[in-house]
């Protein structure tokens, strides 16, 4: 673009789009001769990035432990940019849906993978000291997680299975929050009473996740794929596409998340109690919790038989 014709073409262009705003484009254009020249810093601002991780402790494994949820929710966010993109498109074609549902895996691919950054990257010694000074907080209160799996499937696959059978598709939305399968990590049903935990995550995000779970009632990855035509839904290779993100997010990183858990929480000496209380032996195992997004694309068999095999 650098020859005469083609700069005076781009004149014309930028004046066009500041005259449709009623502005005049030379402010524009004398302000830009004064402009600083973008960095790499500014734009990435990998200062505000690299000072956002504050250790409560002197232990130099926490830094690994705050970094890494870091990134983890960095994860969570490109997961939902996409998840998003999907949920708001108009005039849905299948080449779409494919696309953004194998972006979204690939990211998950990538936090089950590199779970074993948690698993053998900390020394468990200093874990067991700094994980103190952490509690009640746990990783149960990333809202973006739970965001994913209201954005990934229909609220009755995320009801706690006790309680599926009660529940149908007119439930309101806040008797069905009040049965989700993550209350069991620190409710008494039969009280109704609740930890800590779970009582900071509510008060902060309750309304928030209602919000959501109202606006991806049909918009979810399930009921979209459901919508599509026939020749579509019978494509095996979005059924392997399908079922390998299903797996992926409710069995893999499920068990790498609980047996590194198990490795720090369970053994010689230790207390045995997680962070956030829960009973979480129970709770975090996939063969407990069901959790699973698209079951009609499962047989019965595999559904039996979830997450005990692996
Ligand atoms: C040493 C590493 C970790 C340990 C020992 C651990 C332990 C636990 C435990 C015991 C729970 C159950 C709730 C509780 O009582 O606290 C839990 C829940 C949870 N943690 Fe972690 N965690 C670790 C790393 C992570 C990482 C890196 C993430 C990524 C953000 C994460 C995200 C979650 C989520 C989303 C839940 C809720 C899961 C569910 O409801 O099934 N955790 N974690």
């Amino acid at each position: 673009m650098s020859d005469k014709k083609g700069r005076a073409e781009l004149l014309e262009n930028i004046d066009a789009k500041f005259r449709a705003v009623d502005r005049d484009a030379d402010t524009f254009l004398e302000g830009f001769q004064h402009a600083k020249l973008l960095t790499y810093w500014d734009y990435i601002q990998t200062d505000v990035l690299l000072n956002l991780q504050t250790q409560r402790t002197v232990f130099p494994d926490e830094m690994v432990f705050i970094a890494y949820h870091q990134i983890n929710e960095l994860l969570f966010k490109l997961i939902l940019w996409e998840l998003n993109q999907l949920a708001e498109k108009q005039d849905l074609t299948a080449a779409f849906f494919e696309e953004k549902l194998r972006r979204a895996s690939r990211y998950f691919d990538m936090l089950t993978t590199s779970f074993t950054i948690m698993k053998d990257g900390m020394d468990p010694k200093q874990y067991e000291q700094f994980r103190h000074t952490l509690a009640p907080a746990s990783g149960f209160q990333s809202v973006q997680y739970r965001y994913i799996e209201l954005a990934s499937t229909e609220l009755i696959n995320l009801i706690d299975l006790r309680y599926r059978h009660t529940i149908d598709r007119n439930t309101p939305y806040e008797h069905a929050f009040e049965h989700m399968y993550w209350q069991a990590a620190g409710k008494d049903f039969e009280t109704g009473k609740k930890s800590i935990l779970l009582k900071d995550f509510e008060d902060r995000y309750k309304e928030d996740l209602l919000d959501f779970m109202s606006a991806h009632n049909t918009k979810n990855v399930w009921t979209l794929y459901k919508s599509m035509p026939d020749k579509v839904k019978q494509n095996q290779e979005l059924i392997d596409a399908m079922r390998h993100y299903d797996y992926t997010v409710n069995v893999t990183w499920v068990l790498a998340h609980y047996n590194t858990a198990k490795h720090y929480i369970e053994g010689d000496g230790k207390s045995g109690e997680a962070t956030g209380g829960s009973d979480w032996k129970k709770y975090m195992h996939p063969k407990y919790q069901k959790r699973i997004f698209f079951p009609e694309l499962w047989t019965a068999n595999e559904i039996d038989n979830w997450g005990v095999n692996d």
